[in-house]
């Protein structure tokens, strides 16, 4: 039977956390080992890991701000990161690619927006691909706007979900 946790990160999940990012995100669409490394230092309680079989397949990570401006590049390295902040905002929604297609993210947003309202968050922010816009629908996130940012040649699209905190 297959083994399933969820948990929040650890130091020592940083080389896998990278590979699963480098592995699934194209080209400089994937976050730098540094910024994975920021990511799980200060603020490791909004970094969420799914284990299978005890080794980490995906995970949600993110920081928070008192206001949100998602096209804000250097939020990615927690730059105005509060995390007493109301507003939640993710950067990163990745399974390993081998692993994709089997619902486990949906297992680990529902885990995360969770964690989130039970830390009294307001609300839930991100930014996605067209392709994407439908799978962040059927998660409960609606559709706010087109991004201005062009991170990576592409365009964007932020999507928020309102909490009960
Ligand atoms: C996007 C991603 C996290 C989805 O993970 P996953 O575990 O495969 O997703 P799930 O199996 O939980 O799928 C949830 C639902 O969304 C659908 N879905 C998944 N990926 C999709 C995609 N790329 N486009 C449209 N629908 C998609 C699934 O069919 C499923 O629908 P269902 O419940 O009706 O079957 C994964 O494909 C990934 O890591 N991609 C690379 C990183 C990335 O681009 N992340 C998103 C950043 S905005």
């Amino acid at each position: 039977m297959t083994d399933l946790h969820l948990r929040f990160v650890e130091a020592c999940d940083l080389d896998r956390c990278y590979e699963i990012e480098t592995s699934a995100y194209e080209g400089d669409e994937a976050a730098t080992r540094e910024k994975i490394a920021t990511r799980i230092g200060q603020y490791p309680q909004g970094f969420v890991v799914l284990e299978k079989d005890g080794e980490v397949i995906g995970f949600i990570n993110s920081g928070c701000a008192d206001e949100v401006v998602m096209s804000d590049e250097s939020f990615k390295e927690l730059v105005g990161h509060n995390p007493d902040a109301p507003n939640v905002v993710i950067m990163s929604v990745v399974i390993f690619p081998d692993h994709q297609g089997q619902g486990y993210a949906t297992l680990l947003m529902r885990h995360f927006v969770e964690q989130a309202e039970k830390a009294g968050k307001r609300s839930i922010h991100l930014m996605c691909k067209e392709r994407h816009i439908a799978l962040y629908r059927k998660f409960g996130f609606r559709y706010a706007q087109p991004s201005p940012s062009e991170h990576g040649g592409m365009s964007w699209h932020e999507m928020v979900m309102a909490l009960g905190g």
